[in-house]
């Protein structure tokens, strides 16, 4: 079983990135979105940075216009995921929403086209239901930045083929990544489950006044040499998606998480980190 040509669902900060990875790899891969804008930007980014990539001697020009073959940005569903292998959903962090376009997309492709999540946090298991055929689902998640982050989570349900796994593992390695494939199921799966042990310590140190969300970065980044600081990193990855699965822990758990009301705030000022300039730094 091998994954040729692929739909992702969503055009955003990440699924614009994985199918131009894919592209870029020599896999076709068709980019779609239910917002138009966000289609028009895609093409901003991508001829941005494909003309970068020439400018900066990483990629030629004849390189460019082979790999601009493979990348599609399809504004209707139906012919996005017509004849493909394997469908990546990058949508919106929302169970709901995202079992919504699960069970529209089980109408539109046939029983054995791979379906793989992209999900931060949530297992595949939680669409088991959603589709036909659940053998044929699991997780595929990819890091931000999608198109440089060597590491991948292939996470097998179990309700998920063996064969499936292994197929979207071997298309992740073609993608030059560095997979894992999980073969049990934990939410954040090995990556996110790791560190949100961090984060929750980080948010309580700051929720409770022992410093700032810069000194903690400083502590991480001085003291233990990681690359980014969890709130740097919350910067990169986005505050409205910490903001939401802070929102879901909250909405499932009852207790309000440290520093909820410093996310909520900055989503309402619109400091969503570097996407908008501004979050727990300022940026050009
Ligand atoms: N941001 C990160 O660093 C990061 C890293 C790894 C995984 N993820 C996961 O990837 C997924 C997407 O995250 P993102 O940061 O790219 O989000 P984003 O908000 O940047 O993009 C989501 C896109 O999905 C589109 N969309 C929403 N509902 C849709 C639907 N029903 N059909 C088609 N398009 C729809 C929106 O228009 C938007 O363009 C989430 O599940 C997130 O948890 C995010």
């Amino acid at each position: 079983m091998e994954i040729k040509k692929i739909c992702v669902i969503g055009g955003g900060l990440m699924g614009r990135q994985i199918g131009l990875c894919a592209a870029i790899h020599g896999v076709d891969a068709t980019v779609y979105d239910l917002n138009p804008d966000v289609l028009a930007a895609v093409q901003v980014w991508e001829d941005d940075y494909l003309a970068g990539r020439i400018a900066k001697g990483r990629m030629t020009e004849e390189q460019v216009a082979d790999i601009r073959t493979r990348y599609h940005l399809e504004p209707s569903l139906e012919k996005a995921v017509a004849g493909v292998d394997a469908v990546i959903e990058a949508i919106v962090e929302v169970q709901d929403i995202k079992a919504k376009f699960f069970r529209q997309l089980d109408e539109l492709v046939s029983e054995d086209v791979i379906i793989a999540t992209n999900s931060s946090y949530m297992v595949s298991s939680l669409f088991a239901d959603c589709v036909k055929n659940p053998a044929r689902l699991c997780n595929m998640h990819f890091y931000n930045p999608a198109l440089v982050m060597e590491f991948v989570e292939v996470v097998q349900g179990p309700h998920t083929s063996e064969e499936v796994a292994g197929a979207v593992y071997e298309l992740a390695k073609r993608m030059g990544k560095c997979p894992i494939w999980q073969k049990k199921e934990i939410p954040g799966f090995a990556g996110n489950y790791l560190i949100a042990g961090l984060t929750q310590r980080a948010r309580y140190l700051v929720q409770n006044g022992y410093c700032t969300p810069q000194e903690v970065d400083i502590a991480l980044e001085k003291g233990f040499n990681h690359k980014m600081g969890v709130f740097r990193m919350g910067d990169l990855t986005g505050i409205d998606l910490s903001y939401t699965m802070m929102k879901n822990t909250y909405e499932r758990t009852g207790e309000k998480p440290d520093m909820y009301d410093v996310y909520e705030q900055m989503v309402k000022e619109g400091r969503l980190g570097r996407k908008t300039g501004h979050g727990f730094y300022d940026y050009e």
